[in-house]
This record gives C-alpha cells, structure tokens and sequence, in this order.
C-alpha cells in the first residue's frame, strides 16, 4: 500500500492497466478529509485516474467529467468522493460559492483535475499526483509528493 507521508516519488505507468492498479492502490490509503490535487495536459490520464480511484473506493456509478459542474459528488463508495474539475474556474470566488472550504475540510476524498490552477487554495497536506506523457503512447510517468 501507498503511505501518505514524507513521499516523494516517481512512478511509470507502462499501460492503463497500470494507471488502473495504481488508482486502485492510492484508493486504499485514502482516508476521511484525504485531498488528491491532480496535473497534467490534456489527456495525460487525470479522470481515467479518477475512474480508477472511484473504483477502488468501490464507487458504484460510472464517473462523469465534472468540467462543466465543476465538481460531482458520488456517495455510494467506502467514503464520500468528491471529483472536481477546475479547468473552468476564473475566479476563486466561484468555488467559495461551490462551498470548497466545505468539501476540502470534509468527511470525504476530494480528487482535483487541473489542481495547479487553483494552488494557492489548496490545503498543504494533500497528495499531489503530477502525470507526464512518457516514451509511448500507453505510457505515463506519475509524480507522487505527500
Ligand atoms: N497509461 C495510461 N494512463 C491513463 N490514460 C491513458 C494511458 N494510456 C492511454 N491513456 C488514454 O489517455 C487518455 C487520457 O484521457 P483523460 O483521462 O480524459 O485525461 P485528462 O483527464 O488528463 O485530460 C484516455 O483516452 C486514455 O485511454
Ligand atoms: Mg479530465
């Protein structure tokens, strides 16, 4: 299992069954109030993460890209998961209204796409997963810092 503290690593994903594995593998460290601050380009893997994390916490519903809502909330998990979408956002203000500070200081797991974006409202204990395009087509590179 991943242990959340003091990590600084990086990890190949040769495949997006390795993308799958290590969703399913962060999905199990996580706990109450756990925040996932996700980046990478477009298309380097961010919600097919997410799909893999929801499954792990054994989320029955398929996840939705929340790029328009900003943020979907899926109950049906071993912990509430809270899958945002920041890519859309301006202005801080539109995620106060959103009730951020609710979600991030929560009994959830928040899992953040485009977590750079909104750094400075970003809590300081949190697992930032940077995702890379690697050598091929199916391959990424994966930095973990918690
Ligand atoms: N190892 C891999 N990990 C994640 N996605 C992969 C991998 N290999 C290929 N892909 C493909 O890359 C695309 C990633 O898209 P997506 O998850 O929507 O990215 P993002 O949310 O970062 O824009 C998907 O079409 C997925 O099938
Ligand atoms: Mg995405």
């Amino acid at each position: 299992m991943i242990k959340f503290s003091d990590m600084d690593k990086r990890i190949v994903l040769k495949n997006l069954n390795d993308t799958e594995m290590f969703g399913r593998e962060l999905a199990e460290g996580l706990v109450p109030g756990s925040v996932v601050a996700m980046t990478g380009d477009l298309g380097t893997g961010k919600t097919t993460l997410a799909k893999a994390v929801a499954k792990g916490l054994g989320v029955k519903e398929e996840l939705s890209s929340p790029t328009f809502t900003v943020v979907r909330e899926y109950r049906s998990g071993r912990l509430p998961l809270y899958h945002f979408d920041v890519y859309r956002v301006y202005d801080p203000d539109e995620l106060f209204e959103l009730g951020f500070d609710e979600y991030i200081h929560g009994n959830g797991v928040c899992l953040i796409e485009w977590a750079d974006l909104i750094e400075d409202l970003l809590p300081a204990e949190r697992v930032d997963v940077k995702i890379s395009f690697g050598e091929n087509e199916d391959e990424r590179t994966v930095e973990l810092k918690c």
